[in-house]
């Protein structure tokens, strides 16, 4: 097909839908995050002079920091969970590694340190089309897995976009995951109040949760903070206005976010000769896109 990518108003849509010449126009819509430069724009860059060591660095990395995962899952095979160069797992961990469909023993390793699904419960449908193990079939908990943790992955890019070094915000820590969201993002309440338990039984040090949509009934991360854990949740992407958090839990910290340093200009140029500069803003940090009113025109 030709087409375009545009910021355009509502009006200006409707006129050029109105053109025999093009088949539609569509509002955008949402996918997955992606981008490989919003820990550096956060000023947690990665290369930092010995002499002005930033928080990174003093963190050391995030090295022996064990983070808890409540999500999708994980796809173990992944460049980021490489756990080539990692010391032994934490003495102190007393968390397991649960097998299952195509997740053995060896999905574990000195990245991936921890790994429980949360089947029961779950309806058969739901199951059936989903690993019934701790394996990742949507990549949602993948995406959340190595953003928070991923080790560096040099060469990324997003069909060419956005060429760089892949990294989580603290690449040496260990993660554990917890499946307790099935496919299609469907996370049952009982099962992450029975993930966040393990965490806490397991020795996390810190629990993450981008999940939400039935509102701030998380009351076992209270019971987590007591003990110790720093707890992070998403906040959200649903609205229903701008500026809208959601899991705003008192005990909790939210993150949300706004926007990006960077733009992908593309010049079209058009059929009278016109040319314009069409910018495609990956305006997404971790997890919430400010409400971007672009259309896709299909001529
Ligand atoms: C399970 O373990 C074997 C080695 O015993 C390995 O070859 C295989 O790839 C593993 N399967 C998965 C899905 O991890």
């Amino acid at each position: 097909f030709s087409g375009f990518a545009a910021m355009l108003t509502e009006s200006q849509a409707e006129a050029i839908a109105k053109f025999p010449e093009v088949a539609t126009v569509e509002p955008n819509t949402f996918h997955e995050t992606h981008t490989t430069r919003s820990w550096d724009f956060l000023g947690l860059d990665h290369n930092q002079p010995a002499q002005q060591p930033g928080l990174l660095k003093k963190a050391k990395y995030g090295e022996d920091v064990i983070v808890g995962v409540i999500d999708t899952g994980i796809w173990p095979e992944s460049r980021s969970f490489d756990d080539k160069g990692y010391g032994p797992v934490p003495a102190r961990w007393k968390g397991k590694c649960e097998t299952g469909e195509e997740f053995n023993a060896t999905s574990c390793n000195k990245k991936i340190i921890g790994a429980r699904w949360y089947g029961r419960g779950i309806s058969a449908e739901l199951l059936k089309g989903d690993y019934k193990s701790a394996r990742d079939n949507n990549g949602h908990g993948t995406h959340v897995a190595s953003t928070i943790a991923g080790g560096e992955v040099q060469g990324v890019s997003y069909g060419g976009l956005g060429m760089g070094m892949a990294r989580g915000g603290a690449p040496r820590a260990r993660l554990s995951i917890y499946k307790a969201c099935w496919v299609g993002g469907s996370c049952s309440g009982a099962a992450v109040l029975a993930a966040v338990d393990d965490a806490i039984h397991d020795g996390v040090d810190v629990l993450s949760l981008s999940i939400g949509g039935a509102g701030p009934q998380f009351p076992g991360t209270l019971h987590a903070v007591q003990r110790g854990i720093s707890v992070v949740f998403s906040g959200g992407n649903d609205g229903p206005v701008p500026q809208t958090v959601g899991n705003a839990l008192p005990w909790v910290t939210t993150v949300a976010a706004s926007t990006i340093d960077r733009s992908f200009p593309t010049l079209i140029s058009l059929g009278n000769k016109e040319k314009l500069v069409v910018r495609t803003e990956l305006s997404f940090l971790l997890e919430v896109c400010v409400h971007c009113f672009s259309f896709s025109v299909i001529c």
